[in-house]
């Protein structure tokens, strides 16, 4: 209701100064699309349990994809270019579900309901987000400079930069003010399609930061209006304290933080960066093997920029995921096309870092891999959050088809942090967080488009949650 009323109030405003003086076909070409049009439809109707919740009605609808009446199980090789989609329909939401859609010709009668007539836009289901590094405590654009002056990852990191530079500034950060930052960043992705993320741990490496990061993301678990899933990565880089004694990190991990984090129940998953100069793949086993006995499946990072074997070690130890995957030999992606372990590629990583590696996504499609999309949202190598743009990445430098890249992230997201069973698609009794984007003449038109605000209105627990405003 709310955001109704600031939706009005927003429109009676008058036009933002700089705008005054264009001429109108210019003002029109920036102007956003009209506000989604709000029917009144008479006293509110009951749901099918007598209950007062407000059921609201979205009409006209241009094209609803990725769709299913039953949840869809993963989809490998030929499979992940299928992307349902049913076109000019309408859909019912009851409180925060889908209850139902369908062909407009079939559309209920509007009376008692809510009714949002869509004028034609496309509805997807919300990116599900599945490997992110959001709570930090300040962006890195010195190393963006210094890669452009031609360091290497591995060198801005010896020179204190990388993760160790992050670390530091975290430690010295308030956990309110960790939280206050992170609240922005979120509220920003909502924006931008984000319906559940993963967030991680990695920027604390001390016994009270990692545990100041984890409360952090509980704490954004509590206040936000999306799933979110917790990771602890405490073996994210090495401390320089720990130098010439690794052991002794590796017990502070396993042996202090891990029950700790387990007693607060402060994650959902263990993580570990198996990278040369950063944790072995023998260090990476013992990782997950303890994180399992504390009932926490591995997300793991690895093949970067190295195989060290991690893969098979993470598919052997039951691995929800393994991420980032720019390096991959043909027995790798063999064994990921016969495991349940998803493979999640982070494609703006390595176009951030301008890194020559690129994942081999189609090989990796043809394997039978099941492949995820995700942001990698971190102030190092991914300072954004936007998975359109993740879509359209994997689309231009990976040549996954654009049904394949909503498949990723989306329905594929959703399963690589067990959420499938409430989100991933549009489907009867799923979670309503959808987007509506402008009415577009293709699915291709969305990564095609890269870079653009393609996205009009975010619902969130069946609930209208942002709208683009016209600005005339
Ligand atoms: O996923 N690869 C390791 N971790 C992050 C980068 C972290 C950083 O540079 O701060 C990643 O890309
Ligand atoms: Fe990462």
């Amino acid at each position: 209701m709310a955001q109704r009323c600031a939706a009005v109030a927003q429109r009676a405003r008058p036009k933002p100064a700089g705008l005054q003086g264009r001429a109108n076909s210019e003002r029109r070409s920036i102007a956003a699309a009209a506000p989604l049009k709000r029917v009144a439809a008479g006293p509110k109707r009951n749901n099918i349990n007598g209950n007062k919740n407000e059921m609201q009605l979205l009409t006209n609808i241009g094209c609803i994809w990725q769709q299913a009446q039953e949840l869809p199980a993963l989809r490998r090789g030929a499979e992940l270019a299928k992307l349902p989609y049913l076109r000019d329909a309408y859909m019912l939401l009851d409180g925060d579900r889908i209850v139902e859609f369908g062909p407009m010709s079939d559309c209920p009668a509007t009376a008692g309901y809510t009714v949002y007539d869509t004028q034609g836009r496309d509805i997807f289901p919300s990116f599900c987000d599945s490997h992110s590094h959001l709570v930090f405590a300040a962006p890195r654009q010195e190393e963006f400079v210094y890669r452009i002056q031609g360091l290497s990852y591995h060198e801005i990191a010896a020179k204190g930069g990388g993760i160790l530079n992050s670390a530091k500034r975290l430690q010295a950060m308030p956990e309110e003010q960790l939280l206050a930052e992170a609240k922005k960043r979120l509220l920003a992705l909502l924006r931008l399609g984000t319906g559940a993320l993963e967030i991680k741990s990695g920027y604390g490496l001390t016994y009270e930061a990692e545990l100041k990061m984890l409360r952090v993301i509980k704490a954004l678990k509590a206040w936000a209006p999306i799933p979110i899933k917790a990771t602890f990565l405490g073996a994210h880089a090495l401390p320089p304290e720990y130098k010439e004694n690794r052991a002794a990190y590796m017990d502070l991990l396993i042996e202090q933080l891990l029950p700790k984090i387990a007693e607060e129940g402060l994650a959902d998953y263990i993580d570990v960066f198996c990278e040369k100069g950063f944790f072995s793949l023998e260090e990476a086993q013992r990782i997950m093997e303890a994180g399992k006995a504390y009932g926490l499946p591995a997300k793991i990072h690895c093949n970067q920029f190295n195989s060290m074997g991690a893969i098979e070690a993470a598919i052997a130890a039951g691995a929800r995921s393994v991420d980032h995957l720019e390096v991959l030999n043909a027995e790798e992606m063999k064994a990921l096309g016969q495991a349940d372990t998803l493979a999640c590629l982070l494609p703006t990583a390595p176009f951030f870092l301008n890194d020559e590696h690129r994942t081999p996504a189609r090989k990796l499609i043809e394997s039978g891999a099941a492949v995820v999309l995700a942001s990698d949202y971190n102030p190092g190598t991914t300072p954004s959050g936007r998975m359109a743009f993740v879509c359209s990445l994997a689309c231009i430098q990976l040549r996954m088809l654009p049904e394949e890249a909503i498949n990723a992230a989306s329905l594929h997201g959703a399963y690589a942090m067990d959420l499938e069973q409430e989100l991933g698609c549009i489907r009867p009794g799923a979670k309503a967080n959808f987007f509506l984007t402008e009415a577009l003449p293709s699915l291709a038109y969305l990564p095609y488009s890269f870079g653009s605000d393609l996205i009009e209105a975010v619902f969130l627990n069946g609930k209208l949650h942002w709208e683009k405003q016209a600005l005339d």
